[in-house]
């Protein structure tokens, strides 16, 4: 077996883990209970978003599981409202209760992105973001960004999974050291996913479920994941995928699955939206 890595390096020279929690819908209870549970069972990254309103839940797990603020690597996104918010990125962050986030990402190419790419460079190099990331940004939003950023990124966080690789938007990122998060890892939990009978022959040959499976392909491939859960068995399973490695042939069987297949699919008229939008923050 190969050594085992549980860290990536980014772009900028610092340290990402390669598996994290993440907290797309779930409630604020769900949130505080899923990212102290993790943390305390040995996860050190935590992603959230201000449009998951549940950035005050996710800075009480942070503090309940005892572990060490430095030891934690904690990932936000500002929402489209906020990129034109001149104090978006200090309300973010007395949300978390925290001075610093450790990944700080622009969540749509909606509104006046570009406006919050710059909020996230000024972050960047105030010390208040210690890597910067875009989400949702592929296509045409990337090419477009590239002739303005001050600051190459360090993450681009898109759905990712055996059905749907990003195999286009790695030719763009691939270069510039740009890192890839995947969402929707184990296709937001669709069952045909996690029974196609490759990710259940694998999980027999080396003692994991489905999804175990799944998820060590993620990092195999080079990106950072941040599986979803609000059950602490799932949580538990999710990070059991350090001590067992994929063969070549293994990883060349599951790209057989690569059919270009999104799960969401993002309209013109939802970006609209998007901008016109503004999360009822949580108060307390
Ligand atoms: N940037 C963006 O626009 C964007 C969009 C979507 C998501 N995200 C981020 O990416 C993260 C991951 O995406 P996601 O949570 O939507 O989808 P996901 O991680 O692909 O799937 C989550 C679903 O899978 C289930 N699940 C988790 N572990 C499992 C296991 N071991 N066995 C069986 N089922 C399992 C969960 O149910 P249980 O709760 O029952 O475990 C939940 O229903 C989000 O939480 C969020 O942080 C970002």
């Amino acid at each position: 077996m190969k050594e085992v890595k549980e860290m990536m390096k980014l772009n900028n020279g610092i340290e990402c883990p390669e598996i994290g929690i993440g907290t797309y819908m779930l409630t604020p209870e769900q949130a505080e209970n899923s990212v102290r549970e993790a943390l305390r069972m040995g996860y050190r990254m935590v992603d959230t978003a201000n449009a998951y309103v549940n950035e005050r839940a996710c800075g009480r797990g942070i503090r309940d599981s005892g572990v060490d603020r430095k030891e934690i690597f904690v990932s936000t996104k500002l929402w489209p409202s906020e990129y034109t918010n001149p104090n978006a990125v200090d309300e973010t962050l007395e949300r978390l209760g925290l001075d610093y986030v450790d990944l700080l990402y622009i969540h749509q190419p909606a509104g006046d992105w570009l406006a919050g790419y710059r909020q996230l460079e000024k972050a960047y190099r105030e010390g208040k973001a210690r890597s910067i990331g875009i989400s949702n940004f592929e296509g045409k939003y990337i090419e477009s960004l590239k002739d303005k950023w001050e600051i190459v990124p360090q993450f681009i966080q898109v759905e990712a999974h055996p059905y749907f690789t990003q195999r286009e938007l790695r030719q763009t990122t691939d270069p510039l050291g740009i890192r890839i998060m995947s969402w929707y890892p184990l296709g937001h939990g669709d069952s045909r996913l996690m029974s196609e009978p490759i990710f259940a022959e694998l999980g027999r040959k080396y003692g994991k479920t489905p999804a175990q499976t799944i998820l060590r392909w993620h990092i195999q491939m080079g990106f950072s994941v941040i599986p979803g859960s609000r059950n602490v068995a799932h949580i538990k399973d999710n990070f059991d995928i350090l001590d067992f490695e994929l063969s070549e042939d293994d990883m060349s069987r599951i790209a057989e699955l690569d059919r270009g297949e999104r799960y969401y699919h993002r309209t013109d008229e939802q970006l609209s939206q998007f901008a016109g939008w503004r999360p009822s923050f949580e108060q307390r």
